[in-house]
């Protein structure tokens, strides 16, 4: 798919961003439905990868008729054809598709939901397909990798490589939704982390509103510039 590019009022062309999506096995594929929606949303274009896990996750867990082998039918991601026209669906063994180049322009990688597995062999530099290849070069060219795991509990297998990934640069979020917000849907739970992953990759969003001192905190202010009060109480 060739890229968008939207010429800007003064003459500086405007280019999408570019986000890889790599849907891994673990569970939570709805998270990686939502982020790929909000991220088209947002006029980026994505380019998703789905690792045969994930494709079992999908039909098991969304009831999507995933096909288990031979090509991934984009509207199975995302419904609204206008969106589609952003989206790419790399095969898994493409390894030659523009993910797995360091050359490419890709703003951010995110493996979401990730699997255990996946998660080891990207923290051990073993690529094995596409998925694990675009994260691979995310770290080596020091772009935005943010990987979602999920699995509980961890094992210190889990936690070390979990840790080798945070060395190397990634983002590591897992799936984890507070429950502060007052969530009443799994929609809000969704949201909640799909919103932590965007601002991870410095993507604008409405999905949650954002956290501010709540008034039973004690909190005096906002303060005027010199009226610090414990400096005007003779404190600290
Ligand atoms: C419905 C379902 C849920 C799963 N949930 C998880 C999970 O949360 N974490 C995990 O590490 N593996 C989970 N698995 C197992 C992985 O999908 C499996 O280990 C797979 O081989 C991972 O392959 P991949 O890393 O190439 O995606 C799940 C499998 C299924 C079918």
């Amino acid at each position: 798919m060739t890229s968008t590019t939207d010429a800007a009022e003064d003459g500086v062309s405007m280019v999408a961003r570019r986000f890889v999506v790599g849907l891994a096995g673990g569970s939570g594929a709805r998270y990686a439905l939502r982020l790929i929606e909000v991220l088209l949303r947002s006029g980026a274009e994505v380019e998703a990868v789905v690792s045969r896990g994930g494709r079992r996750v999908l039909l098991h867990e969304c009831g999507l008729p995933v096909p288990l082998t031979g090509g991934f039918p984009a509207d199975l991601l995302v419904d609204d054809p206008s969106l589609r026209v952003h989206l790419t669906v790399h095969d898994l063994a493409a390894v030659e598709a523009r993910p797995a180049s360091g050359s490419a322009r890709i703003d951010g990688v995110v493996l979401v939901p990730c699997s255990m597995g996946t998660l080891a062999r990207v923290a051990h530099g073993l690529s094995t397909n596409l998925l694990e290849r675009a994260a691979d070069v995310a770290l080596k060219e020091r772009r935005k990798l943010v990987v979602v795991p999920r699995e509980t509990p961890l094992s210190v297998v889990h936690l070390r490589n979990m840790l080798l990934l945070a060395e190397a640069g990634a983002i590591v979020l897992p799936a984890m939704p507070g429950f502060y917000q007052q969530p009443e849907t799994v929609q809000d739970l969704v949201d909640f982390v799909v919103a932590r992953i965007l601002d991870s990759l410095g993507v604008d969003h409405e999905l949650v509103r954002r956290w501010s001192t709540p008034e039973s905190s004690g909190a005096v202010g906002p303060f005027d510039e010199g009226e610090d009060p414990l400096i005007s109480e003779g404190g600290g």
